[in-house]
């Protein structure tokens, strides 16, 4: 591929959201900040690394942790160690799944994310990234004693997210145990079909016969348990997440000789290779069902993603979603299936109507704090009549608001905005059944300065999503404005 044509390529699918879709990461401005970055950037002709070298690529993802994401991290020599960019792309692609109308809402909505990592390395990069930019909460999985001690280091380096993680060791002689819950599973052969399918919805489904038949009949996966015996009673998640042991022995993962990224066997092989444990990954989610909204991982070879996406089928999931991580010259799969039944068929990749949004308050004036920013969110929202209450112990507002509090809110928006040089035109709308919209405003510390702000519709499915999102983006606007120091002029 030429690199004109991979450079499109990675434009084309890296997500819109990744902090680096519209800005590389700049090693001279890097190396100008961090010395201890320096040596491994020649400048000449253009600014480098040498992606050979295991400590210039170990020490990149440092310094864009730090710089980027205010992260403390480090991994020891050899261990497989993750690029921010590639990495970021599963954590946005994850957020698309969650706020999407595909599958429906849950029940309770404690407005909190619940993610579950499964084999989070040593460089525990998914929980860091996702609780970082996202304020979600994870259980990060691991076998090895070097994973589990590092893992728990990198969480305990950055108080401000360590509260949001759990690392768990999995007991690897408890695989009897879930063998024996997988022989005894009645696998439910019926499996809804989608019709309408967009791009990357995946199917139609084979026609059915059972899958108990399937699931015995390949290589099977022979190592510790993946999410059976390792998930507890009574928890539930959101998602699942994983970067499997891609490969069947360490030849066959070889030495790309472009790139320096570690990677030790027992992060990089498992018998029977991605395919065997994702089949594992697909028996347990056969099992656990519900348990999780979202089962996703990482696929490594185009081929397993057809076999998988078969075998899913078989089950009976009621949806299946694949994208394309696409890295330099590396292209990596997303999969994720689904056992809850299916509100609506849609789905552009990147969801529009949301009803989740957010924003981060960077550069905050050392007077701001998260109750004042909270309090200034019922102010903003409260002029247009909405009704607010403010909960100082959860750090949220909880709003409700008809269609005429929306149109004043936003008028009163754009005559603050119109100050800043930005305008928001509020037209009036055909007459629409009343129904109010009802979100909830939650802010979050992230380090001192940062705030994030997370804004969430009570109901997934509200026609006033489109309303919401205005409504969002006039919040982050005024907020900015009032609290950040570098203000709009
Ligand atoms: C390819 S590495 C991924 C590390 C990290 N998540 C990343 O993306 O860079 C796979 C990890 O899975 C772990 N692993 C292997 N089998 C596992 C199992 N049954 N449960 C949990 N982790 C496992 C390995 O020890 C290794 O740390």
């Amino acid at each position: 591929m030429t690199r004109k044509k991979r450079k499109t390529r990675e434009a084309a699918t890296i997500h819109p959201r990744n902090k680096y879709a519209e800005n590389p990461p700049d090693f001279a401005l890097l190396a100008s900040l961090y010395p201890s970055f320096q040596p491994f950037v020649s400048l000449h002709p253009r600014p480098r690394i040498d992606w050979t070298d295991f400590n210039a690529t170990r020490e990149l993802t440092r310094v864009l942790l730090l710089h980027d994401h205010a992260l403390h991290w480090w991994i020891p020599n050899g261990q497989l160690c993750p690029t921010v960019p590639n990495r970021s792309n599963y954590i946005h692609w994850l957020e698309d799944l969650l706020s999407s109308d595909i599958i429906a809402k849950k029940n309770s909505d404690s407005g909190c994310v619940r993610g579950f990592d499964i084999g989070t390395g040593a460089n525990c990069i998914y929980p860091l990234l996702g609780a970082s930019l996202l304020g979600w909460r994870f259980v990060g999985t691991d076998v090895t004693d070097v994973a589990l001690e590092w893992a728990e280091r990198n969480v305990r380096s950055n108080p401000h997210v360590s509260e949001l993680i759990e690392i768990r060791k999995v007991d690897d002689t408890s695989d009897d145990l879930s063998t024996e819950l997988h022989n005894s599973v009645a696998v439910d052969s019926e499996c809804k079909i989608l019709n309408e399918m967009d791009g990357r919805e995946e199917g139609p489904p084979l026609p059915l016969s059972l899958s108990t038949e399937i699931v015995h009949s390949e290589k099977r996966y022979h190592g510790p348990p993946i999410l059976l015996g390792v998930v507890k009673d009574g928890e539930e998640f959101d998602f699942c997440m994983c970067n499997p042991p891609f490969f069947e022995s360490m030849d066959e993962a070889g030495l790309n000789p472009k790139t320096s990224c570690g990677g030790t066997p027992q992060e990089m092989v498992c018998p029977g290779g991605e395919r065997a444990f994702i089949s594992r990954m697909i028996e347990d989610s056969i099992v656990l069902k519900q348990t999780f909204r979202w089962y996703t991982s990482m696929i490594g070879k185009k081929s397993n993603l057809s076999f998988l996406i078969s075998k899913l089928w078989k089950v009976g999931v009621t949806v299946v979603k694949t994208t394309e991580f696409v890295q330099g010259q590396t292209c990596r799969w997303g999969l994720a299936w689904s056992f809850m039944s299916t509100a609506r068929k849609i789905i552009s990749p990147h969801v529009t109507n949301k009803s989740v949004l957010s924003f981060m308050l960077e550069g905050l004036l050392p007077q701001v704090s998260a109750l004042s920013i909270l309090q200034s969110v019922e102010h903003f929202l409260s002029t247009g009549g909405a009704s607010c209450k403010l909960n100082a112990s959860s750090f949220t507002v909880d709003i409700s608001a008809s269609e005429d509090h929306c149109r004043a809110i936003l008028k009163n928006g754009a005559c603050e905005m119109d100050k800043g040089g930005s305008c928001v035109t509020v037209e009036k709308s055909e007459p629409q059944p009343s129904t109010d919209l009802c979100f909830r405003v939650s802010v979050f510390q992230q380090i001192p300065g940062t705030l994030l702000v997370k804004g969430s519709l009570h109901h997934k499915s509200s026609p006033s999503a489109g309303l919401f999102s205005l409504i969002f983006h006039g919040l982050e606007e005024f907020l900015k404005a009032e609290s950040c120091k570098e203000k709009v002029l």
